[in-house]
């Protein structure tokens, strides 16, 4: 069989690049999701030549309703091994609370929310499969108090550092191991690494 792969969700840019590069360094073949295709293209063309490792992307709004669904499926019929999953793609919103459009806010739940929910519960049987398996999701140090002008975002982390921590009790006994990263504030430029301490 082939050495299973790392799935990581908000590929395209910022902290998902950033692991994305980290992991290739450590020889993990990858699958990138991102909806910017040609992006992504470039990315795994880069990171595929540089590191000698396979590269996936997917091309792909994860908000898209059947979305998460159509990357289960799509995986599964590829017969594709994934031993790692790093939820990372989510955004922030900014502003008093009544200012903000609703349909952000609701986006904001939905792929920081429930799209991780979906994700997490679609490939865990798959991680399960497979020994020293990872379930990685990026919560953020906004996760640990409530945050005024970014209320519905730090809700957001909250709830993913909380469903974290009790994914790792609850699979504790198993291979897989469950983890929320919380990074602080980054200022990352685009295609660059930085340094930091995750180890692929
Ligand atoms: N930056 C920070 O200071 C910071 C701090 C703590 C935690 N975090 C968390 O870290 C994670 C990454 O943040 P970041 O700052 O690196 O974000 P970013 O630079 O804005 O990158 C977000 C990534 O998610 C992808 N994405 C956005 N919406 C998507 C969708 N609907 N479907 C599929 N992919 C989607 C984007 O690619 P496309 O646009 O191509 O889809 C991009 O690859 C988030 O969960 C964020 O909350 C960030």
């Amino acid at each position: 069989m082939a050495k299973p792969a790392t799935l990581i969700t908000g590929a395209s840019g910022g902290i998902g690049l950033a692991l994305a590069e980290i992991y290739a360094k450590n020889s993990h073949p990858l699958i990138l999701v991102a909806r910017s295709e040609d992006t992504l293209k470039e990315i795994a063309g880069r990171l595929q030549k540089r590191y000698d490792i396979p590269v996936k992307p997917v091309a792909l709004d994860l908000s898209a309703p059947g979305a998460t669904a159509e990357l289960n499926s799509q995986l599964a019929a590829d017969q594709t091994p994934i031993d790692q999953l790093i939820n990372n793609a989510g955004f922030a919103n900014y502003g008093s609370f009544h200012s903000i459009p609703t349909d952000r806010q609701l986006g904001l739940i939905d792929l920081n929310v429930r799209v991780l929910t979906d994700l997490s519960q679609r490939f865990i049987p798959i991680l399960l499969q497979f020994p020293n398996s990872r379930l990685v999701n990026v919560a953020s140090t906004a996760a640990f108090f409530p945050g005024p002008h970014m209320a519905a975002y730090y809700a957001s982390k909250a709830y993913v550092l909380s469903l974290s921590e009790a994914l790792a009790e609850e699979y504790r006994t198993t291979h897989l191991a469950v983890c929320a990263l919380c990074p602080g504030p980054q200022k990352l430029a685009s295609k660059t690494v930085p340094k930091c301490n995750v180890q692929g």
